[in-house]
């Protein structure tokens, strides 16, 4: 069986389209799996991964501890607010006292861009990004590109539009690599001031208009203003956001055709998306959710460089 091109998933920039392409076949796999009655198998019966989320996670923390839980691998659970940083203690010497405890594979999400990578520089644990700041968030862009695929049949030649927040997102960036490597046509929008200047020379188009990009699009994927990011006011209100920007229904309803809704979540529902959108039939953001287990199962077991998945 091939393997991925890399010991770390620190961001969607360092893998090829061959990885992508290898995470989604092997996803599928654990996509049926999961499916079964007996969801487990003892593929990763002998590793140890410490989940250490510096920066608050509902999705993507539960997603991979499941993820982990479903390959049999033995778990530990680190959040920031309960440790000893709060004492003073550095992040290399957080996470060595941890490798001390013969950890194999580390998940990490922080709030500073670069810290995954920073920390593959020192330690010899398996690395994957869980999110890192404003920049990269490679497994959200993983599953994202696979529920596209499970619902389009493949991503060459489609156009996806990502609206909304695109300067505070690290899912918009890895999103965008992610898209570009397997072909697709990327389009972000929203207001000027949330767009990051010179964005085009990733080979993206740029549109301001909300409408427009929905008639351009074939897939949505809407994300959320990222207050907690936002040192600035960048637009004026929150309600004035949701009435140039919103994706509301009746918005839809006004394009001629049925395109596809996706968001990472956390949602906020009536400001980027109403919840007659969200949970609309147009809607995969749950089974968005339900991929994130499978693809995250794929990107572990493949950084352990298994030679077989697990048939039972
Ligand atoms: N999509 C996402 O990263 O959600 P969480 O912040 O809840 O993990």
């Amino acid at each position: 069986m091939s393997k991925l091109s890399q010991k770390h998933l620190l961001g969607i920039k360092y893998i090829t389209k061959e990885d992508i392409n290898l995470i989604f076949e092997t996803a599928t796999h654990f996509k049926e799996v999961l499916s079964r009655p007996i969801k487990k198998v003892p593929t990763l019966r002998d590793i140890t991964i410490a989940n250490l989320f510096f920066e608050n996670s509902t999705r993507t923390r539960l997603s991979f501890e499941l993820a982990e839980k479903r390959l049999s691998a033995d778990v530990i659970n680190f959040s920031a607010s309960s440790s000893s940083l709060k004492k003073g203690e550095t992040l290399i010497d957080t996470v060595n006292n941890i490798l001390a405890m013969k950890v194999d594979m580390v998940v990490m999400r922080h709030a500073s861009p670069g810290a995954p990578v920073f920390l593959s520089k020192h330690i010899d644990a398996n690395i994957i990004n869980a999110g890192d700041g404003t920049h990269e968030h490679p497994t959200q862009a993983l599953l994202d590109g696979f529920s596209i695929y499970n619902v389009k049949g493949q991503l060459k030649g489609l156009r996806v539009a990502i609206i909304g927040d695109i300067m505070h997102s690290r899912v918009a960036l890895s999103n965008i690599f992610c898209l570009k490597k397997m072909g697709a046509e990327v389009m972000v929008c929203g207001p000027s001031t949330l767009i990051p200047n010179h964005i085009e020379s990733l080979g993206i188009k740029v549109e301001y208009n909300l409408r427009k990009a929905l008639e351009w699009c074939d897939v949505a994927n809407i994300l959320r203003i990222q207050l907690e990011r936002q040192d600035i006011q960048y637009f004026p209100s929150l309600r004035e956001y949701a009435q140039v920007y919103g994706v509301n229904r009746k918005i839809l309803d006004s394009i001629k055709k049925e395109i596809v809704i996706m968001h990472p979540g956390p949602i906020n529902r009536g400001v980027e998306i109403t919840s007659d959108v969200a949970d609309s039939k147009q809607s995969i953001i749950l089974e968005q959710v339900e991929n994130g287990v499978a693809v995250r199962m794929a990107v572990l077991y493949l950084l352990a460089g298994r030679m077989e998945v697990a048939s039972q």
